[in-house]
Formats: structure tokens, sequence, C-alpha cells
């Protein structure tokens, strides 16, 4: 369900984030890297919280960029962790970018992703996730 801001309700997005100028390519849109990094770092952090220790980014195994972003929206990033193996966790990504047109705000879900983690010691070798 949607809320009047067309945000997910009940829902709280891990990053919010204005698209800037610099950020945009000579299209005049968002450059999909920039997005691809805001769903790197949302993904994270659910990532690093439910793995207790250090992770790194090993797999994006879908990406969609569903409509385009432009300078002035504002990002809102979502990720849930909705798998766990035995060192990776896969994070489900999602973007909806917001932006006001005509006195009203518009709401728009822009990408989705699936990032795989794994969570790594100190010599950067796979650790164990704990199941708890
Ligand atoms: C992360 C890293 C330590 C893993 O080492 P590895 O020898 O590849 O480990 P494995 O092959 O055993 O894979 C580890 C886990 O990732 C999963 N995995 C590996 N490749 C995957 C893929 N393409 N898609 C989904 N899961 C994958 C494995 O299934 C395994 O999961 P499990 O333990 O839950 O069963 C190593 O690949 C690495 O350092 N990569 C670079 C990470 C990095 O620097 N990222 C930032 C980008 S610059």
């Amino acid at each position: 369900m949607m809320t009047e801001t067309g945000l997910p309700e009940g829902r709280i997005p891990i990053i919010r984030t204005p698209a800037r100028p610099m950020d945009a390519n000579k299209g005049g849109s968002i450059f999909g890297g920039w997005i691809m990094s805001q769903v790197d770092i949302a993904g994270s952090i659910p990532a690093e919280l439910r793995a207790q220790s250090r992770i790194v980014t090993r797999a994006v195994t879908s990406f969609e960029f569903k409509q385009a972003v432009f300078v002035g929206d504002l990002i809102n990033c979502y990720a849930e962790v909705v798998k766990v193996g035995r060192t990776s966790l896969e994070v489900f990504v999602e973007v909806y970018a917001q932006r006001i047109c005509d006195g009203k705000i518009e709401c728009t879900k822009v990408t989705e992703a699936n990032v795989v983690y794994v969570a790594i010691d100190e010599n950067r070798r796979p650790r164990a996730i704990s199941t708890g």
C-alpha cells in the first residue's frame, strides 16, 4: 500500500538523498552508476547489521532501471535481507523517486535490484554468519 507521498506504507527508507546536477549524464537524466552506488550502499546496511561483521559486495544478480531519474528527484532506497546463506546474504533493494510536479508529489519506482554480500573475516576470507 502507498501513502499520499507515493512511498510504500509502513516501511522506512534506508537512504533518502536528492539527485544533484553533478550526478547527471550529458543527456540530462541521472547517471546509472550513481544509482547503482546508492543501491549498493543501501543494501549493505541491513546486510552488515544481519551479518554482524564486515561484508563485501560479491554479486549483483539482478538490476533493473525501470524509469529515469532526474536532477532534483528525491531518491528513497528500501532494502531488506531476503536470504541468508552460510557466508552470504541476498538483499532486495527498491528505489523510489519523488518529485514535485504542478504542486503535487509524484512518486515512481525507478529501480530494483538483488545484491549479494559476503561476510568476511580479518583476512578478507568468507566467514560463517551466525544463525541467530
Ligand atoms: C567475497 C570474497 C571474499 C568471496 O570469496 P569466494 O572465494 O568467492 O567465496 P565463495 O565462492 O565461497 O562464495 C562465498 C558466498 O558467496 C556466494 N556467491 C559467490 N558468487 C555468487 C554469485 N555470483 N551470486 C550469488 N552468490 C554468490 C556463494 O554461494 C557463497 O555463499 P554461501 O557461503 O552463503 O553458500 C571474494 O570473492 C572477494 O574478495 N571478492 C571481492 C569483493 C569486493 O571487493 N567487493 C567490492 C567491489 S570492488
